[in-house]
């Protein structure tokens, strides 16, 4: 997997969004907290970080779907072939979701609508970016691509409620529902935790061929690390809402300078990584993003290399190798520890 080369479709820059809480809403949890990440046409990325590092929110962000109050995006740039979707207006936002930028959520009971049958979502949503197309061209279109998805008998399932599917086959209707449109980047937040490792598989499998067809970029939010090194092109590895370490997938993968990155690696027993990583989990508790002053490493408090340095400035992005940085001042002593392992 090489280093992404082409048109940037996607460029994060310093997104900062917020949820604010209390009488006069002087709390700020810094969901994410200074992101910034590209995507290229057609790339593979993959997202990854502990639970509450600030992914789901980040990505809702890019969709312009954070719930406000309590959420507030307060700064940075979300620009989508350069322009900036963070000032887009309400229409230009509902143009672009769906038909240019598409989302698999979390939680599939939560984005399909329980009282409409999952071919007639598809086809509305098919029939809102074509207002030419009629319902049962819409309708046809939908059963195609829940064969597409590989569901059994679409015509058939077309017509059933979300209740009436298991839930991989929910995933896949979602799945068909977000490629509908043909998008150029379809954000998928943990579109496999809540199936079982063959359909997993096989929804990852289906992305990633939906990908090469149709020249979709992919960002893969996930916690499985497996999952990461099979399929991503590139990593991006986030802690207490900011990305750490990102880079092609090998290189963050062999030779991770982020003390975070070497932990998430370590923590995992997953034969298909590198040799010399084992069951070590990381020591200590996400970090609590109203908590963490702003000028500090976020990953300090739990990290064995952690200086006053690191306690009293950030450290910046630096480049480690090509298209590979890390924002860590003792990227040499991670490295060092990483080479190593047996
Ligand atoms: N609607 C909300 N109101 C208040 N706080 C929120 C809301 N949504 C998310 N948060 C907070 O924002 C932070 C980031 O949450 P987020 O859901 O992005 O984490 P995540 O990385 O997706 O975690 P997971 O791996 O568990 O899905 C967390 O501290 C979470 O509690
Ligand atoms: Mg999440």
């Amino acid at each position: 997997m090489a280093v992404q080369e082409g048109e940037v479709i996607l460029d994060v820059q310093n997104l900062q969004t917020w949820f604010l809480s209390g009488k006069h809403q002087e709390t700020r949890l810094r969901a994410v907290d200074g992101l910034s990440y590209q995507v290229h046409k057609g790339e593979f990325v993959a997202v990854v970080g502990e639970s509450g590092s600030g992914k789901s929110v980040s990505a809702l962000s890019v969709m312009g779907l954070v719930p406000y109050p309590p959420g507030l995006i307060v700064g940075g740039k979300v620009l989508f072939h350069g322009k900036d979707l963070l000032q887009a207006t309400d229409e230009e936002m509902q143009a672009i979701r769906g038909e240019k930028i598409a989302m698999v959520f979390q939680e599939p009971s939560t984005a399909l609508n329980p009282v409409v049958t999952v071919g007639k979502q598809i086809a509305e949503a098919l029939r809102i970016h074509n207002p030419g197309m009629s319902k049962k061209e819409a309708m046809a279109k939908a059963a195609g691509l829940l064969g597409e998805v590989g569901i059994p008998n679409p015509e058939v399932r077309a017509r059933q409620y979300p209740f009436e599917l298991s839930g991989g086959m929910q995933q896949r209707a979602m799945i068909a529902m977000a490629v509908s449109c043909g998008p150029e980047l379809l954000v998928a937040d943990e579109p496999t935790t809540a199936l079982d490792v063959t359909v997993q598989a096989q929804v990852l499998d289906l992305l990633d061929r939906l990908r090469k067809k149709l020249g979709m970029a992919v960002v893969l939010i996930t916690h499985n690390l497996g999952v990461v090194a099979r399929y991503a092109d590139s990593v991006k590895v986030v802690y207490g809402g900011k990305a750490v370490e990102t880079g092609p997938t090998d290189a963050v993968f062999e030779e991770p300078c982020h003390p975070y990155t070497l932990g998430l690696l370590r923590a995992v027993p997953r034969l298909d990584l590198p040799r010399g990583y084992g069951l070590h989990p990381i020591v200590g508790e996400p970090p609590d993003m109203s908590k963490v002053p702003e000028e500090s490493c976020a990953f300090a408090a739990r990290c064995r290399y952690a200086t006053d340095g690191c306690r009293e400035g950030r450290p910046p992005m630096e480049e480690v190798g090509e298209g590979h940085y890390c924002a860590c001042f003792h990227k040499g002593e991670t490295l060092e520890e990483r080479r190593a392992l047996p």
